[in-house]
């Protein structure tokens, strides 16, 4: 079977290093893709939202199965389109995906089958905004209704912060009209965790729960950002945890959308906060987490065209996966001044020295000429694969030591329990 994946981060390489490994995969190709990507598959200029551009080139490229890692290019409709060119595609449909590419849409649903979420208020102007503040006091969170990149939400402490943050929203509009409505909720405490499912309109299939670290800063300290670094097994959520917790928060919203006439297909995730009160939703996702796929992929004793192609297709009935022997560790290498404009067009050195056992998915990068330079904010990811996460983080940090570029930087706490 002939593949694309559309994207062009460290997740699309991840799937593409993964599709790889199936017997029943003819051609693969990424588009855009990356300097690994081009390593391993063939990369088509097309942009991921590109939603035309997409469908002519799956088309003339002759892709059986089209595979949308991004946010941004379910959210602009390329399933719907390469569906109605006759092309499976992977991914929700637009509509679908409405649970990711609005807040607000996610939080109704939630309310309408009762998943424990943060209380909350969508407001679409900045009187309500400041009314709802007003009445949740704080601490408090204040959240873009659009896709921001991850970092449409800001945990504010104090309201001064929460006043600064609507403003930064809905008068500045600094995520674009992502933050035409914000979404106001309350603040939860707990630890963090990500539960991703494979969901074919009707049937879920849970895959191994992660954790990712968004703030820049050791500790967790500095701006969010698209993700650090990230590790599989969490110590602290077993996979018969994650499953049973897929069957009790996530079945109920699928069953709502297909209920709604919107199933949908593709992965399902769920960032949750475990509280004192058990897990509670901060968001869903209608995609692979990234950096989380990452690390969940090598973990996988299965054949992922057969599982992607299931999932598309709707036939996932009866698939359980069995639980990881494998644990991963992901570190993120960042470029200079990210999460802010990155610096880019630095040569990356090293890329040949990495030890067994270690994987490095690209994310920003570009090959010029015999060179591979910086080309994003997010350049690499360095994943150790082990027995344990002990293990799989000695290794992740081995690769780190080997891999320089001018200006480069990395958290040295991934996965060290917090
Ligand atoms: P989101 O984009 O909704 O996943 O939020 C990004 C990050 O903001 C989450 O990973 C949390 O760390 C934090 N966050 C979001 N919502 C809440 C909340 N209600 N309470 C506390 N932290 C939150
Ligand atoms: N890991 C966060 C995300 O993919 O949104």
């Amino acid at each position: 079977m002939n593949v694309l994946v559309v994207g062009s981060g460290g997740r699309e390489h991840a799937l593409a290093w993964a599709l790889r490994r199936s017997p029943r995969l003819g051609r693969l190709a990424v588009a855009p893709g990356n300097a690994g990507t081009a390593a391993i598959a063939e990369n088509l200029p097309v942009g991921p939202t590109d939603v035309a551009g997409i469908v002519r080139a799956a088309l003339e490229w002759g892709a059986e199965l089209v595979v949308v890692g991004p946010d941004a290019a379910l959210g602009a409709g390329v399933v719907d389109a390469v569906q109605a060119a006759g092309i499976t595609a992977f991914g929700p449909t637009q509509a679908a995906a409405q649970i990711e590419t609005s807040k607000r849409f996610a939080k109704e649903i939630m309310q309408t089958v009762g998943v424990p979420t943060a209380r909350w208020r969508a407001c679409d102007t900045l009187e309500a905004a400041r009314a709802a503040l007003a009445e949740f006091g704080a601490p408090v969170v204040v959240k873009a209704d659009g896709l921001a990149a991850g970092k449409g939400a800001i945990v504010c402490e104090t309201l001064e912060q929460a006043e600064q943050a609507l403003e930064a929203m809905m008068v500045q509009r600094i995520f674009g009209d992502a933050g035409r409505q914000v979404v106001i909720e309350e603040k939860l405490s707990g630890r963090e965790v990500s539960l991703l499912a494979l969901v074919d309109g009707e049937h879920l299939t849970p895959l191994p729960p992660a954790c990712d670290y968004k703030p820049v800063g050791e500790g967790n300290t500095g701006p969010n950002t698209g993700g650090m670094g990230g590790y599989t097994p969490p110590e602290f959520f077993s996979f018969y945890e994650a499953s049973h917790t897929a069957t009790t928060i996530m079945q109920p919203v699928v069953d709502e959308l297909r209920r709604r006439g919107l199933p949908f297909r593709g992965v399902l995730y769920a960032g949750l906060m475990l509280t004192a009160a058990g897990p509670k939703v901060l968001e869903f996702n209608a995609r692979f987490g990234d950096p989380e796929a990452q690390v969940i992929l090598p973990c996988l004793d299965v054949d992922l065209l057969d599982l992607l192609h299931a999932t598309a297709t709707g036939g996932l009935a009866g698939i359980k996966l069995p639980p990881p022997t494998r644990a991963a560790v992901n570190v993120v290498l960042a470029a200079e001044n990210y999460p802010g404009p990155p610096v880019t067009g630095d040569v990356i050195h090293g890329l040949d020295a990495v030890p067994p056992d270690v994987l490095v998915f690209h994310a920003g990068t570009q090959r010029v000429g015999d060179r591979i330079l910086t080309a994003g904010g997010r350049v690499l990811h360095v994943v150790g694969v082990g027995s344990s996460v002990e293990q799989a983080r000695e290794r992740a940090y081995q690769g780190v030591e080997a891999i320089t570029f001018r200006g480069r930087h990395y958290r040295r706490d991934i996965a060290r329990g917090s």
